[in-house]
């Protein structure tokens, strides 16, 4: 009844008056969630009234921004990254903001950070004050040397659901300091600070996540990190392969690889800690032990190559991914221009539209067909079909 009342209330105001109610909606954050699904139900319904057409761009306004907060410098130089070592670019906590207004219907907030670290941003303490008043959730992956006090002390009092994860790939100091080239002291007792802040304000805002990039020679450090996960209250770990040709390579060309996984969930069934492995892992775990694969821990979906038959359609429809000098591009793949955050509302933004426009109807950029690094299931399943062209934006 309410709803109702809700979306014909709505709907008038947007067809009396599109600009002031956008901008109300906009400014108050709520330009979201349903009420973003009522005006988009009614644009998609009635095309061609001026208003809907004015404001088509609603449509594709993505729930989720991967944004680069820092770039160019990191404190560590892991031996399978590297770490940038030029002079810190941030997104500054004003910067933000606009980004927000820009994009108002934005619900989740990743700090990616390329070779960089995401804390090392003079402005990360500001920026959570500023997630936390427009009810934005994070997700984090950080290396946690900067994990001070003062970003604990913020972080157990956020109201926004914090996906925290911590970029450990060992245990020991021996192993840590020849995967990370520095001490595991200082993140060991930022861990431990946090869970006693965690603790004391019994906070459950905060889903911590440890991670190991495996290889040969850490991933005999599982077992240990499963037990350590418990002990600083986290309630996952995820393991995944390493990417590159970096020494001493991915954690299969460990002889032993498939009991200590094995082992190491044993011990995670017990302590009740989720572990994640990737998907053809898990297969060949299952494969070895000689048993039908009942079910996953995982939530990627295998893509099966099938000749002619291509499945689904771009996986970052719902997100938009942005460079710390405001450029989009559509993924974490691919750096086709689509324009500038800072210059205008996402939603009057022709270039991002027509890409959203055509992704959304299976169509994607040359540039997404994977040459020899990683993509999306999606664009892997195009290889091939390179002259085909139902399956491809023009590009001018
Ligand atoms: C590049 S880092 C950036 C964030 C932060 N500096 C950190 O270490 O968490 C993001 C993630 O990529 C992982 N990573 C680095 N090099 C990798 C590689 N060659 N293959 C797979 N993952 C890698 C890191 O361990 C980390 O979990
Ligand atoms: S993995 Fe993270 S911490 Fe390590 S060098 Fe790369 S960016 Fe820096
Ligand atoms: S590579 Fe292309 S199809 Fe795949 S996620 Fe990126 S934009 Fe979408």
């Amino acid at each position: 009844m309410i709803e109702n009342k809700m979306k014909k209330q709505i709907i008038s105001e947007f067809r009396k008056n599109p600009d002031v109610l956008i901008e109300d909606l906009s400014s108050q954050m709520l330009l979201r969630g349903n009420v973003l699904k009522i005006i988009q139900d009614y644009i998609k319904e009635h095309p061609n009234r001026p208003w809907s057409q004015k404001y088509e761009g609603l449509l594709y306004l993505p729930k989720r921004i991967s944004l680069y907060s820092v770039a160019d410098f990191c404190n560590l130089s892991c031996r399978m990254c590297g770490g940038s070592k030029g002079k810190l670019k941030y997104i500054k906590a004003e910067q933000l903001e606009t980004i927000i207004n820009h994009i108002p219907s934005v619900e989740l907030l990743t700090f990616v950070s390329g070779n960089s670290e995401p804390l090392l941003n003079p402005d990360f303490v500001d920026i959570l004050d500023i997630v936390n008043k427009r009810k934005i959730n994070v997700q984090i992956v950080s290396n946690t040397h900067f994990l001070t006090e003062k970003v604990v002390n913020k972080l157990v009092l956020l109201d926004s659901c914090v996906d925290y994860n911590v970029s450990l790939d060992a245990v020991s100091e021996e192993m840590y300091k020849e995967v990370r080239g520095a001490s595991i002291e200082p993140v060991i007792k930022n861990l431990e600070y946090l869970k006693e802040q965690r603790d004391k304000y019994k906070n459950n805002n905060i889903d911590l996540s440890l991670l190991m990039v495996g290889m040969s020679d850490n991933i005999e450090e599982l077992p240990k990190m499963v037990k350590l996960a418990k002990s600083l209250n986290a309630y996952r770990i995820k393991v995944d392969h390493m990417t590159g040709v970096a020494e001493p390579g991915d954690f299969e060309k460990n002889p032993n690889w498939q009991s200590i996984l094995i082992n190491a969930f044993t011990i995670a069934n017990e302590l009740e800690i989720v572990l994640n492995v990737p998907n053809d892992t898990w297969r060949k775990i299952v494969e070895y032990l000689g048993t039908e694969k009942t079910e996953t821990n995982n939530d990627d979906k295998k893509v099966e190559k099938t000749d002619n038959i291509v499945e689904g359609v771009c996986p970052w429809l719902e997100t938009i991914n942005i460079y710390t000098d405001g450029k989009i591009v559509p993924c974490c793949h691919i750096a086709n221009d689509l324009g500038n955050i800072f210059n205008e509302d996402l939603f009057f933004n022709d270039k991002y539209i027509n890409a959203k426009i055509n992704l959304s109807k299976g169509k994607v950029f040359k540039a997404c067909i994977p040459q020899n690094r990683s993509n999306c299931n999606y664009a892997v399943q195009l290889k091939g079909l390179e002259n085909t062209e139902d399956y491809f934006i023009e590009e001018n």
